[in-house]
C-alpha cells in the first residue's frame, strides 16, 4: 500500500494529545496512522536563517517541520495568504492590500517547500494538500519532477468571478490548480465557482465521472463536506465540567447561549452582538434571564484587520454590557481567550443555543459540534448562518441571514422558547447527517478518489 504524505501550513501538535487537538487534526493523524506516512508543515516558528527540518517520529509517522524566515512569513502567511486570498475568498474585498511582491514571496515559500519536500517522498506515495497557502504547491512539485498523485482540499470557500477577478495572478493560480490530480470543495458552489473561473480564462473540456481538461491538464474537481467525529465529541461532552464551571452553572439559573469563534472578521461578531442587543431591547422579558457566552481567541493578530475587528468588538461588549447589566446580571461575557476543546464540548452541552452566524464559511466545524455535543434526551438549538458551509447539511437548524439583525433576534427568542419535541426532531434530523457523513467518511472519500487517478499521462 502506497504511504500517504500530508502538507499543510499548520502542523498539528499532536504529542499524545488527542484531547487538545482539533477535530480536523485528529481525522488527519488517523488517516495517516492508516497508511503510515508523514506530516510536513509549518512548526509556527520564526527564524533569522533557514533551519534543518524538525523531525519527529510517532509510530509510523513522521512529522518534518520546517520554520520560516521573517521575511516569508511576512510575504506568504501575512500578507499574500491573511490579507489577499482570505479577505478575498470569503468576499471582503476591502480589506484586500495586494502587492506583486507579496505573491512573489508566497509563490517562492511554495517552490522551497516542494524542494524540502520532495527528498521525503517515495515514488508510490500519495500526496494531500490542504488550504489556501499552499495553492501552487503541486505545480512546484511537478517542476521538481515529482509524478505523485496530488490532491488537494480547500478548506475555505472559493469565490465567484466578480471577487475571484479582482486578483490580479489569477490566471496563474487557475493554472497551477490545474496540476493537482484532485482539487476538492467543502461545497457545490465553491465547485461551481472554480469551474466558472476556469472557463473564463481557458478552455475547459469535461471528461466525464467530475473530470475535467484544461490546460494541457486532466484533474477531477469534486465536493467533501468535511465532517466530525460525533462518537469521541459525545464523550468529551459527557464528561464532567471542572467543578468550579459547573458551581457557576448551577448558580446561573436561566438560560445560556454560546459562540466559539476564532477572532476574525469573517465571523460576524460585530453583527452577532448587535443582534444580541436587538433581543434585549425588543424583547425585555429575556432581561436578567439569559446570558449570551462569546469565546473568540485573538487570530493572526500580526494583521492588521485583525487588531481592528478586536476592537470594534471591545466596543460592543461595553457598549451592551454597560446599558444593560444590573447589580445582579450581566447580559454578555466576551471572553477573547483559548480554552481546550475537550471544554468547549462540556460547555456546549451546558447551553441551550448554539449561536454560529459567520459572514461566510468554509463550513464552520463548531456548528457541527454544538449538536454533536447535545444530551440527545434535552438538546440544545443552533442558529446558524446561510453562509456556512454547515447551512447545506444542517437545514434543521434556525437559519439566518447573519445581516438581519433583527432576524438573528428573532431566531434566538424562537430557540430560547423552542419547546422539547421540537428540539428533539431538529437535534435528530441533524445527528443523522452529522454521522452519516463524519470526517472518516470525508477523509476515505477524498483517499479513495485520490487513489483512484489514473497517472499514466504522466509515464
Ligand atoms: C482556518 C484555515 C486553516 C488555518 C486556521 C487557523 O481554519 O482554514 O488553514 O490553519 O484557520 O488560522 P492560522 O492562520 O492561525 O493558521
Amino acid at each position: 500500500m502506497s504511504r500517504l504524505v500530508v502538507v499543510s501550513n499548520r502542523i498539528a501538535a499532536m504529542e499524545g494529545k488527542k484531547e487538545s487537538a482539533g477535530g480536523l487534526a485528529v481525522g488527519i493523524m488517523d488517516s495517516l496512522k492508516d497508511a503510515g506516512g508523514l506530516w510536513f508543515g509549518w512548526n509556527g516558528k520564526i527564524s533569522e536563517e533557514q533551519q534543518p527540518l524538525e523531525i519527529n517520529q510517532q509510530d509510523n509517522i513522521t512529522f518534518a517541520a520546517f520554520s520560516l524566515k521573517q521575511s516569508e512569513y511576512d510575504q506568504y502567511y501575512l500578507n499574500f495568504s491573511n490579507t489577499v486570498i482570505w479577505p478575498a475568498f470569503h468576499y471582503r474585498l476591502d480589506l484586500v492590500n495586494y502587492q506583486q511582491e507579496d505573491y512573489d514571496g508566497y509563490c517562492r515559500v511554495n517552490e522551497t517547500l516542494a524542494e524540502r519536500l520532495k527528498p521525503l517522498v517515495a515514488d508510490d506515495d500519495i500526496v494531500w494538500i490542504h488550504d489556501y497557502h499552499l495553492l501552487p504547491l503541486a505545480s512546484a512539485c511537478r517542476r521538481m519532477g515529482m509524478k505523485n498523485r496530488i490532491g488537494f482540499f480547500l478548506h475555505i470557500p472559493f469565490p465567484t468571478s466578480e471577487i475571484f477577478n479582482a486578483l490580479p495572478p489569477r490566471k496563474e493560480i487557475l493554472e497551477k490548480l490545474c496540476e493537482y490530480d484532485l482539487v476538492g470543495f467543502q461545497a457545490e458552489s465553491d465547485r461551481q465557482a472554480f469551474l466558472e473561473n476556469l472557463a473564463l480564462v481557458t478552455d475547459v473540456r469535461e471528461v466525464g465521472d467530475d473530470r475535467i481538461e484544461a490546460y494541457g491538464k486532466t484533474l477531477t474537481v469534486r465536493v467533501y463536506p468535511i465532517g466530525v467525529e460525533p462518537d469521541s465529541i459525545r464523550e468529551l461532552a459527557e464528561g464532567r465540567l471542572p467543578p468550579k464551571l459547573a458551581h457557576l452553572r448551577d448558580k446561573m439559573n436561566g438560560q445560556l447561549i454560546i459562540s466559539v469563534d476564532r477572532l476574525d472578521y469573517s465571523k460576524g461578531l460585530p453583527e452577532r452582538f448587535q443582534a444580541y442587543e436587538n433581543l434585549l431591547e425588543n424583547y425585555p422579558q429575556h432581561r436578567g434571564h439569559i446570558r449570551y457566552f462569546q469565546i473568540a481567541p485573538t487570530s493572526r493578530g500580526d494583521v492588521q484587520a485583525y487588531q481592528d475587528i478586536r476592537h470594534e468588538l471591545e466596543t460592543h461588549a461595553g457598549r451592551i454590557n454597560g446599558h444593560y447589566s444590573t447589580l445582579e446580571w450581566t447580559p454578555l461575557f466576551y471572553l477573547n481567550q483559548h480554552y481546550e476543546r475537550s471544554l468547549l464540548m462540556k460547555i456546549f452541552r451546558h447551553c441551550e443555543v448554539g449561536l454560529v452566524t459567520p459572514l461566510r464559511d468554509g463550513m464552520n466545524l463548531v456548528a457541527k459540534e454544538y449538536v454533536a455535543s447535545q444530551d440527545p434526551q434535552n438538546p440544545g438549538v443552533l442558529i446558524l448562518s446561510r453562509f456556512a458551509g454547515a447551512a447545506n447539511e444542517l437545514t434543521s437548524a434556525l437559519l439566518v441571514n447573519p445581516y438581519d439583525r433583527d432576524g438573528v433576534a428573532a431566531a434566538m427568542d424562537k430557540a430560547l422558547r423552542m419547546p422539547l419535541d421540537e428540539r428533539k426532531a431538529r437535534y435528530n434530523e441533524m445527528m443523522d447527517s452529522i454521522t452519516k457523513n463524519d470526517i472518516a467518511h470525508w477523509r476515505q472519500s477524498f483517499l479513495s478518489d485520490l487513489n483512484q487517478v489514473s497517472v499514466a499521462a504522466r509515464d
